[in-house]
């Protein structure tokens, strides 16, 4: 038995070690977000070539009035990876006008993305935040639910995307089944597109998603001791035309051994060998749809952008 198998990881630095371990070296898009890299997260939304976000609070604000109106018997509202809270506000204010005493629960593993949030909305409605996984957290909801009014559970701004497609079909159904019949699920999930525009939006002019990427690697540096040299990783983008999704790689571009402290071993790079560090899976309509249909849930609505094609779609369960 090899001395690093003794020590005691934590969940960050197991994650880290089992993923460079891997045949095909992968770390989860989840440690992106400690606080510069939600900073740099945020700074993304407002770049040019990365439409998403604003597409998905311009939808929400032009179809608020009208989600208002389908969902007036909402009188809490949970939100899976909350963010910074921002394209939550028009959907808060639209229910919030038929039930002022609307209940609002955030869930995210970022306490600080919590506090943001918290802080950006308090004045919409009561909030408690839950500080855990997606699936946890609903389950918490679900536990702690009083009136017999249906749920709105809001998934924004593609965070879905990040699944992959066998993943994504589990995880609905298992969402499905924390829910009662009546409760809603409004979805954003980006929608196929030119693949040039698609590859802009991941790697922008200006190398702000280049700095998000790198950023994980200076988080294990910071983190767990390690000594990546980032200057020897390129920030690397390619759309999967079969899985239709953007991956995000760290590409070594030459050869090298990288010891980490926390896990006690050094990690080896082949030149032009990569670490995989996201993908953004893209939808379709009909993909969309089946997908509801598939979990469990009866689609009610979808709504679309025409700028920048991406859905808002609301199923009922
Ligand atoms: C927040 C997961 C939806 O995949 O588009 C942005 C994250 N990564 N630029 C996405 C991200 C690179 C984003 N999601």
């Amino acid at each position: 038995m090899s001395a690093s198998l003794n020590i005691q990881l934590s969940p960050f630095a197991a994650d880290v070690a089992e993923g460079l371990s891997s045949p095909v070296k992968r770390l989860s898009p989840r440690y992106f977000y400690d606080d510069l890299g939600s900073a740099l997260f945020e700074a993304i939304t407002l770049l040019p070539e990365y439409g998403l976000t604003r597409a998905d609070e311009r939808v929400l604000r032009r179809h608020a009035s009208e989600l208002g109106c389908i969902l007036q018997s909402v009188s809490l509202v949970g939100e899976l990876g909350s963010g910074s809270g921002r394209k939550t506000s028009s959907i808060l204010q639209a229910l919030r006008v038929r039930n002022p005493g609307l209940r609002y629960s955030p869930i995210d593993v970022s306490p600080a993305a919590l506090d943001t949030c918290c802080r950006q909305l308090s004045d919409l409605a009561l909030i408690s935040p839950i500080c855990s996984d997606w699936l946890d957290g609903v389950g918490q909801i679900a536990a702690r639910r009083v009136s017999d009014k249906p749920l709105l559970l809001l998934f924004l701004g593609s965070s879905i995307g990040n699944l992959d497609r066998a993943s994504i079909s589990k995880f609905l159904f298992q969402l499905h089944a924390l829910l009662r019949p009546g409760d809603y699920f409004l979805l954003g999930a980006d929608l196929v597109k030119d693949v040039d525009k698609m590859i802009a939006a991941y790697d922008d002019a200006a190398g702000v998603t280049a700095a998000f990427n790198k950023n994980l690697l200076s988080r294990i540096n910071k983190e767990l001791g390690g000594h990546f040299d980032l200057r020897a990783f390129d920030h690397h983008v390619r759309w999967d035309a079969f899985n239709r999704r953007i991956e995000m790689h760290l590409l070594a571009w030459k050869q090298q051994d990288v010891y980490i402290g926390a896990i006690g071993r050094r990690f080896h790079f082949e030149a032009g060998e990569t670490i995989w560090t996201e993908s953004s899976h893209k939808f379709t309509e009909l993909e969309l749809e089946s997908l509801a249909r598939a979990s469990g849930f009866v689609p009610e609505k979808t709504w679309t952008d025409l700028e920048w094609p991406l859905a808002e779609t609301l199923w009922r369960a």
